[in-house]
């Protein structure tokens, strides 16, 4: 990429958790390329975490640290990416203010990620406001950083088209290109599944492995992995679709061959579960042991991380505070200016 058409990207993570392996393979690992490449800014999405985490706000925000380790020790370097705590850029709250304006409650409640989320969460009427309009705060993150590319799951698919409805509606309003609208960048990796053969890696599912995991906490995982039921004895011939075990070895063990011969074995008999299983685990230690190793000496160094989390909030700050300062004033809204 060429410094003319150099991309600004942004992602977020609400910080509920500390992040597992679905979301490395999903988010982390790419980012960890893309810095290279490109102007990216990591937003610690806690207020959007707060939106459905009333009562919690202490478990969230011992989540941004938790977060911003992970972004570390998997390698995200703050010389090159910035990354930021959304609470403290007050400019996002201010641009989602005046954003809100330009979308119908009807609209919000057509999302259907956020349909998705109410169903789960069974709020049912009762939905509180902040988590109805968190998708016009998504926007706000987006469009304060001016990013051209967003990397995202396909359940956010919804709030990129929220977020670009927005940015032309605003643009129409002010008659003024002021703010950008971006691509989704979606992850070529499937969607990883946690270990008991759930659709989805979720810490608060049980069926995750964290960035941080002990060598015991991972060979645990592995061995209890989800295989498949009916391959009772070895030389049963064994089903590869739906079996967690080879749908890691997809994911993480680069080896391609490997991974089809040892898939081919299996579907014709002769192989069993802990074979399979002891390949995989020796990958997973292999990679997550470096991960785990820098993320101890990160939380020994706490001041250290919180001095990085500072330097980039307060460099998030001066790009966002220019952008509000050129939506104020497309609003009429710079009284005090000369
Ligand atoms: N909604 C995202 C999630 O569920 C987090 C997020 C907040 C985000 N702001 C964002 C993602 C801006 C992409 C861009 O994890």
């Amino acid at each position: 990429m060429t410094q003319a058409t150099r991309s600004t990207i942004l992602t977020g993570d609400r910080t509920t958790g500390p992040l597992h392996l679905g979301h490395y393979i999903g988010s982390l690992r790419a980012r960890v390329q893309l810095q290279h490449e490109a102007n990216q800014f990591l937003l610690l999405a806690d207020v959007q975490a707060l939106t459905d985490n009333v009562g919690r706000h202490q478990k969230v925000t011992e989540n941004v640290v938790e977060v911003a380790l992970d972004y570390l020790a998997a390698g995200i370097d703050p010389a090159k990416s910035t990354i930021l705590i959304q609470s403290q850029v007050p400019e996002l709250a201010e641009l989602s203010q005046y954003l809100l304006n330009l979308v119908t409650v009807a609209r919000l409640e057509r999302n259907p990620t956020i349909k998705e989320e109410i169903r789960l969460r069974g709020f049912e009427r009762d939905i509180p406001a902040g988590f109805l309009t968190y998708p016009v705060s998504q926007a706000a993150d987006i469009t304060a950083f001016k990013a051209t590319h967003v990397p995202v799951g396909d359940d956010q698919l919804p709030m990129i088209e929220q977020t670009n409805e927005l940015v032309r509606r605003f643009n129409n309003t002010v008659d003024r290109a002021v703010l950008v609208e971006c691509e989704a960048v979606l992850s070529q990796v499937t969607r990883l599944p946690g270990i008991d053969g759930k659709a989805k890696m979720s810490k608060s599912l049980g069926n995750a492995i964290t960035l941080g995991a002990t060598p015991d906490e991972i060979t645990k995982a592995v061995n209890n992995m989800y295989t498949d039921p009916n391959h009772l004895r070895v030389s049963d011939p064994g089903q590869v679709e739906g079996n967690v075990v080879f749908a890691f070895l997809d994911a993480f063990e680069p080896d391609v061959q490997k991974v089809d011969e040892l898939k081919a074995h299996y579907q014709r008999g002769g192989l069993g579960d802990s074979v399979v299983k002891r390949v995989l685990n020796e990958r997973l230690q292999t990679l997550i042991e470096p991960i785990r190793t820098r993320r101890q000496e990160l939380e020994a160094d706490r001041g250290e991380v919180m001095e990085i989390l500072r330097r980039g909030t307060m460099r998030a700050r001066e790009v966002a505070a220019q952008t509000l300062s050129e939506v104020k004033g497309a609003l009429g809204l710079s009284y005090f200016q000369n």
